[in-house]
């Protein structure tokens, strides 16, 4: 049995997992920090490092001892490396190649999209992603950071269909909170205050779609861009609504922007596997906890008779586990990374 160690701090959870062979999940410990970013109203990076810091030892430790594994006993540590947050990915990567270099641990770089997609694999269904009969497979990782339309296919290989040109679509939803009024983190907010609100009252723009009269560019048909929607709600909240927004009236400017939301994420997730001729769908990422968009993904698999993974709120956010378990594959491959092994800001690479 190889018993891998995942540590990801690429944005403010501090996280720590011990996997089996790539698929059991021993532990999966997160220390979140949302409490320190609320009063700002989003990820301060500084300080979201300097949390790292002090977490990044009891968490890995926790993440051990839960699941009964003496260090001695971990065959490899795979860290997350990019994209993210430079401070905060330096914090775990330091301590991970620490332990490798201490230790003599081979070492292995994750990509957080790529870990993000095996976040719907982790629950006892992990042998999926070995059926070629999945593929192609069109992923959308929509979280906090980032919002991005992934191909894979059965040989391995991953390319990226598009991405968002500003704004990631939990940014819009943590924004359109803080305009509202609302606590950080926005995602969940907004869906509570959409609850019983008309996702039909308010039409919010839906960019790149070419529904604002607005023709897209072929190099955009898969982007998206989310800040036309936010300053829409901005002006909307001051010209429209005189700023005060409560009661029915923000039930409905909660539905209807989150509905503008997803309607273009389901939209270009689901245009795009047409497009790649996509044999199943996944969904994952923090804002894949949304129970709106999971409905909007399941309605549209219906109809297009796609296969639809979806990752279990747990997987959703940010977490070590998804980082130890896609890790196994490079275990069995021998494809280490050495100890100078740096941190990236952005997409770079999509090597599974
Ligand atoms: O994946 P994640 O934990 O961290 C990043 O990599 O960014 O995602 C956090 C994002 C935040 O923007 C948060 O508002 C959003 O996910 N989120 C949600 C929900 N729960 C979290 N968005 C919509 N609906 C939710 N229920
Ligand atoms: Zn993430």
């Amino acid at each position: 049995m190889d018993l891998i160690l995942g540590i990801e701090t690429s944005c403010d959870e501090t996280a720590a997992a011990v996997v089996a062979d790539g698929k059991d999940v021993l532990s999966s410990v997160v220390s979140s920090q949302i409490a320190k970013h609320a009063k700002y109203g989003g990820v301060v990076p500084e300080l979201a490092a300097r949390e790292h810091l002090s977490a990044i030892e009891p968490v890995v430790s926790e993440a051990l001892s839960a699941a009964n594994t003496p260090i001695e006993k971990i065959s490899a540590v795979a860290v997350t490396n990019g994209p993210g947050l430079i401070p905060s990915l330096l914090i775990g990567l330091n301590f991970a190649r620490g332990l490798a270099a201490s230790r003599k641990f081979p070492l292995i770089g994750i990509n957080h999209f790529n870990a993000h997609i095996y976040g719907a694999f982790l629950d006892g269904n992990i042998q999926e992603l070995e059926k070629a009969e999945n593929y192609p497979m069109l992923s959308l990782v929509v979280s906090g950071g980032h919002t991005a339309l992934v191909v894979s296919q059965a040989d391995g290989t991953v390319s990226l269909a598009g991405t968002t040109l500003d704004d990631a679509a939990g940014e819009a939803l943590d924004k359109a909170a803080k305009i509202l009024g609302l606590p950080y983190p926005g995602g969940p907010e907004i869906e509570r205050a959409a609850k019983f609100g008309d996702p039909a009252k308010f039409a919010f723009p839906r960019s790149l779609t070419g529904t604002t009269g607005k023709p897209v560019a072929e190099k955009d048909r898969f982007n998206f861009s989310f800040s036309g929607v936010k300053t829409s709600l901005y002006y909307y909240c001051k010209n429209f609504a005189g700023g005060a927004i409560r009661d029915k009236l923000l039930a409905d400017t909660a539905a209807s922007y989150q509905e503008a939301i997803v309607d273009v994420l389901a939209r270009k997730a689901f245009e795009a596997a047409a497009e790649f001729k996509a044999a199943s769908v996944v969904l994952s990422g923090g804002v894949a906890c949304n129970s709106s968009l999971r409905e909007r993904f399941r309605k549209c698999a219906a109809a297009s008779k796609l296969k639809l993974f979806i990752a279990p709120p747990k997987y959703c956010t940010d977490n070590a586990a998804m980082v130890a378990a896609i890790a196994w594959r490079r275990y069995k491959q021998g494809r280490f990374d050495n100890i100078g092994l740096d941190a990236f800001s952005r997409i770079e690479s999509f090597e599974a």
